[in-house]
């Protein structure tokens, strides 16, 4: 699908669909009104007959003869101003819509409504991403792909001249470049997208944005004491990889962010295994990697003047021969002993060495992201993600972030006290601290990795991915990590 800005004189305009908002009773917005009068009043007279429901997302097809040949009307509501919510749910109704018709382009007006406190850039953007997030298919493994939607292949965003908003439409594209890439990568099954797999995707990733990435194997990581991590890969045939992408937009001294992202490719649970009712949702199990690669992508085509480093811990949890069994004690690289009191708990053992390995590039914050624990799930749901953070203004940066793109986090306590649960008689550590606050005590296990930067933790098992009839990779947190990475960068 192309975005185009484009300043439309509504005497003139051609279009399949014109898409116009219904906001408070009357049609949002000066460009709306004026295509309007240019089509000789037929949308106030087609509202007058009371049609469109007032519900937000309720929608309208109006039929023209003429150089346009059909108007989409969505309702807003009844309010004057709308929240960031109602704005998104009615250009989900929009162009859900749209795509029922045989439009092959259409000409919006959305980004005209009044949304509180949101400027016209937050809503052209949000309008394309809303666009690409009900349009993405994902049918690469089928034998025949379902077939093509009908739908516009070019939309337009109606704006006062050309270059209003064309920032916008770039930077929300390429962020919708990212979500494609981390949906992707975490719908795809677990004996194709493997360790190997999100290396080699790494590497394309590196060729195409012009992206450093380096790849240590076994070899490498036993050479660097990567044991906690490759204590998890053990039952596995298939090899562990840390994956380090470079993104330098700033000057070499400028100290980076480091995005470390959970790469499990399938959970079973290892020897701890799990139930089997629902495993095949433990492919997902690598959304925080795939979080980690698809922010890399939409930073790497928007180009901010930022340094960013992307560090994916990937390895498959297996039961076998070869597996880590519930009482073994591994030494992590940072030197702390662990008691792997129960193999299912292998995110932690991935992550607490790719955060120790990030000390290295003396990072101005370390953000990991993780489908860390079940119990996040329970404390949150699926709406918030989970932030854990012992610094409160880089807490309060993400949340800004999370809040300004729709992709908001949570955040919950890291207190010390919780630190009593993770107690072993044999070791520094156990890698459980039992039922209770089980999503804060897997963060106070990797707090103790992360003493040397500032530090946040991002616990996504409710957000990354969506079960049921909707079944597939969400994106989350893509949008939150590009935004504060962008609003760090000044843009
Ligand atoms: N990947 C899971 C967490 C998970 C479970 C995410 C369900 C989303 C849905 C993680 O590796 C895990 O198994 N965690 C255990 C930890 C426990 C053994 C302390 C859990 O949450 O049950
Ligand atoms: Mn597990
Ligand atoms: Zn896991």
């Amino acid at each position: 699908m192309q975005f185009s800005t484009k300043q439309v004189n509504p005497e003139k305009l051609r279009t399949d669909c014109a898409v116009v908002a219904v906001q408070n009773g009357k049609l949002a917005g000066a460009g709306a009104q004026a295509l309007d009068q240019a089509l000789g009043q037929a949308l106030i007279g087609a509202l007058g007959r009371g049609d469109l429901g007032k519900r937000v997302g309720a929608t309208q097809l109006v039929s023209l003869d003429g150089n346009v040949q059909r108007v989409l009307m969505v309702s807003l509501g009844e309010s004057a101003q709308a929240s960031d919510r109602q704005f998104v749910d009615a250009c989900t109704a929009a162009y859900k819509s749209l795509a029922t018709t045989a439009s092959r382009d259409a000409t919006s007006w959305l980004h005209e409504v009044a949304v509180e406190g949101r400027e016209l850039d937050w809503k052209i953007q949000r309008s394309v991403r809303v666009a690409r997030d009900t349009t993405y298919r994902f049918d690469r493994m089928k034998s025949k792909p379902d077939p093509a939607p009908k739908g516009p292949a070019r939309i337009a965003l109606a704006v006062g001249s050309a270059a209003e908003g064309r920032a916008a439409v770039a930077s929300a594209q390429a962020l919708a470049n990212g979500m494609d890439l981390a949906k992707d990568l975490g719908n795809l099954p677990g004996n194709v997208c493997t360790p190997t797999y999100l290396a080699d995707e790494a590497r394309r990733l590196g060729k195409a944005h012009g992206l450093k990435v380096q790849v240590l194997d076994e070899k490498r990581m036993a050479a660097l004491k990567m044991n906690t991590l490759l204590s998890v890969a053990k039952g596995s045939a298939q090899p562990p990889r840390l994956i380090v992408l470079e993104y330098r937009g700033a000057g070499a001294r400028q100290a980076p962010v480091v995005l470390v992202g959970k790469g499990i490719t399938f959970d079973t649970g290892g020897i701890s295994l799990k139930p089997g009712a629902g495993m095949d949702e433990m492919k997902f199990d690598m959304c925080g990697a795939a979080s980690v690669l698809g922010t890399m992508r939409a930073i790497a085509e928007i180009g901010p003047k930022i340094n960013v480093i992307g560090i994916v811990a990937a390895a498959e949890n297996m039961p076998g021969g070869r597996a880590s069994k519930p009482g073994d004690i591994v030494t992590s690289m940072s030197g702390q002993t662990v008691e792997i009191l129960n193999t299912d708990a292998e995110g932690r053992l991935v992550l607490c060495d790719a955060l120790t390995y990030a000390e290295r590039f003396k990072p101005a914050a370390v953000v990991d992201i993780a489908t860390l624990t079940g119990a996040c799930v329970i404390a949150l749901g699926h709406h918030h993600s989970g932030l854990f953070c012992r610094e409160d203004d880089l807490a309060e940066d993400l949340i800004a972030a999370g809040r300004t793109a729709g992709d908001t986090c949570w955040r919950m306590p890291l207190d010390d006290e919780y630190q009593e649960q993770l107690k072993s008689p044999f070791a520094d550590m156990a890698n459980i601290g039992g039922r209770d606050a089980g999503a804060v005590t897997a963060a106070c296990f990797l707090a103790r990795f992360t003493k040397q930067y500032p530090w946040a933790h991002l616990d996504i098992a409710g957000t990354a991915w969506k079960s049921g009839a909707a079944k597939g990779s969400s994106a989350r947190p893509v949008p939150l990590l590009t935004e504060f990475i962008l609003a760090r960068a000044g843009n």
